[in-house]
């Protein structure tokens, strides 16, 4: 055990690389690191989220796999992908797709062995790509054995590590009443009964994924055991599950109605007692100190759904810069319609009230309908897109994205309720279609199953529109989605602006047009961005007046419309219908 750990530490030791600033695991203590980021590999990085079972199948199972990722670290990293956030890989029954964890230290055999995730972080560091595990505290699998434990008696030492209550009475004809109206988020009550030992156990998602008990200690300690033995075996940092339902109220108090029902046909409760919790920021504080005890600035990031930017910047430690590295922004990337002033304000706000901490912005993940459809009109979507993809590469921020999102897939749910497999998706079906729109595999090339597998089934079949969206096919066409993104990726991975420089939103009561300031640090030039969110054409004079900045000379960096791409002047900007324009004042 003790050499496997010794060459694991060896294997960390960082070749220098095209990554910048920092390398991954400098040998620089993580705390000597200024604490809101400065300097640090994570504030640049392009953090790239993959489905394991959807990227890459490496055996023809129909089932994506390690090695299948390990196949295409070639093309992460011609894209320009500093890191991989892997959605759950440890053994698991499946029910929500390795969201219920049965063991935390393996991995799942139909994604391959730990030997295959070894390689995988090996050949990913030889990429200049790192390894980011999704780590799910709030709940494991009803078949861990730490939960078989705690439900086998009352009296069993790990019963507390669950939460368990007595009913609140029996029903006339002697059914057991739950101990209060919480629901789950994906349906039905949030109290599963146990007719062996006549107690309820609460479940924030699946009832097969029983909720530990944050206020156990114990239960803290062997998680964050579980975090040292993925650090130790050298991935660089890790996404928190649903991170803010890790305490509920010991009170067990009702929840108000919102007088709403949900897509599962309940009456909806707001979630003021299961959610966002104080108690959690003691154990990210806790947590955070875990990870800083490694070199080479680790990261944790937070899947941080909150209603507004103050709670938002909580979960940063605020002006302590204590607790997660990058809780993520939901704020921004969810807004789910083009409306420029929306987008600026929220832009705003994590520009200028986080404490000076790095902004993490996302549009796409598993749990969405792709971004594509949730912004597209059904004209415009290949434009629309490339306005999300400036925003996201061109504001001051972190930036992640989803597999798939480069090339403009589209979201595909199932037709017919038998084939779903998400379950959430039979049980609120059709209202709630469930999650495998967006969970389709990768579109790689127009070869069978778009490249992702040789098998004659897939577990989610392939869009149908494969034979034209796929990397293949935008690869050697410069006007494709694909290498606009590439072309942002990289502008924002040498432009000190883009890197460094300060935001300021010009022609700020513009309805219609987004558009913002990027100050070149220390001389270099600045740039400005002006992003059309109609589908009319948009004239607009930007004035850098009171921005430091001088100059209104521009020369045109990208650009998606063919009239601009020779602008000399920020007075007059004619922009095409949802056209984008990235420009350097000269
Ligand atoms: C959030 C994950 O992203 C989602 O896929 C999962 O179902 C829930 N958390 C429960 O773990």
């Amino acid at each position: 055990m003790k050499l496997i750990r010794t060459l694991a530490l060896l294997a960390l030791i960082f070749t220098p690389s095209l990554w910048t600033p920092t390398p991954l695991f400098a040998s620089t203590p993580a705390a000597a690191a200024p604490a809101a980021g400065q300097g640090v590999w994570w504030k640049h990085a392009l953090i790239y989220e993959i489905y394991p079972r959807s990227f890459q199948d490496s055996n023809g199972d129909g089932v994506g796999d390690l090695k299948g990722i390990t196949e295409r670290l070639g093309y992460l990293q011609s894209l320009g992908v500093n890191a991989i956030w892997l959605a759950p890989i440890y053994p698991s029954p499946q029910v929500d797709f390795g969201y219920d964890i049965s063991d935390y230290e393996n991995i799942d055999p139909q994604y391959g062995t730990l030997a295959d995730f070894d390689r995988l972080v090996a050949e990913a560091k030889a990429h200049h790509i790192g390894i980011i595990m999704d780590m799910v505290m709030n709940h494991t699998s009803d078949k861990h054995p730490w939960f078989v434990e705690s439900e086998s008696s009352r009296t069993n030492p790990k019963r507390d590590w669950y939460i368990w209550r007595d009913p609140k009475g029996y029903t006339a004809d002697g059914k057991p009443i739950p101990p209060n109206n919480w629901i789950s988020a994906f349906g039905g009550s949030a109290w599963q009964w146990d007719p062996k030992t006549k107690q309820f156990y609460y479940h924030m998602f699946y009832k097969q994924q029983p909720d530990l008990n944050w206020r156990n200690p114990d239960v803290e300690k062997a998680m964050f055991d579980v975090c040292r033995f993925w650090l130790d075996r050298g991935v660089v940092g890790f996404r928190l599950d649903a991170v803010p339902t890790l305490f509920e109220d010991p009170l067990l108090r009702n929840e108000p109605y919102t007088g709403q029902i949900d897509a599962y046909g309940d009456r909806a409760v707001s979630d003021i007692y299961t959610n966002n919790l104080p108690e959690v920021h003691d154990v990210m504080r806790r947590l955070r100190k875990v990870v800083d005890s490694y070199p080479g600035n680790r990261v944790l990031i937070g899947e941080t759904y909150l209603p507004n930017i103050e709670e938002l910047d909580k979960w940063y430690g605020g002006a302590r810069h204590d607790e997660l590295n990058l809780p993520m922004d939901m704020q921004i990337g969810f807004i789910n319609k083009m409306d420029a002033s929306l987008f600026r304000e929220r832009i705003e706000d994590v520009e200028t009230k986080i404490n000076g901490n790095q902004p993490l912005i996302v549009f796409d993940n598993h749990d969405n309908p792709r971004s594509w459809d949730r912004y597209g009109d059904g004209v415009h979507n290949a434009a629309i897109a490339r306005v999300i993809a400036s925003i996201l590469f061109t504001t001051r921020s972190t930036a992640m994205m989803y597999y798939g999102q480069e090339i403009g897939m589209v979201t595909t749910p199932p037709k017919r309720k038998e084939d779903v497999r998400d379950p959430i998706g039979i049980r609120g079906w059709p209202k709630e279609k469930g999650r495998d729109g967006e969970r389709t595999p990768m579109q790689w090339d127009t070869s069978k199953n778009a490249g992702f597998s040789t098998a004659d089934v897939t577990w989610l079949p392939v869009a149908p529109n494969y034979k034209t969206v796929n990397v293949q096919v935008e690869e050697p066409d410069p006007n494709s989605l694909l290498n606009w993104y590439k072309k942002l990726i990289e502008m924002r991975r040498v432009d000190p602006a883009l890197r460094e420089g300060e935001e300021t939103m010009l022609d700020p009561s513009n309805p219609n047009v987004l558009s913002y300031l990027r100050e070149g640090p220390a001389g270099s030039p600045s740039i400005v961005v002006s992003l059309n969110f109609t589908a009319q054409p948009q004239t607009v004079s930007l004035d850098l007046a009171g921005t430091g900045v001088s100059g209104d000379k521009v020369k045109t960096l990208l650009t998606d419309d063919p009239s601009l791409e020779s602008t000399t002047s920020l007075t007059h900007i004619t922009l095409a219908p949802f056209a984008s324009w990235v420009g350097s004042v000269q």
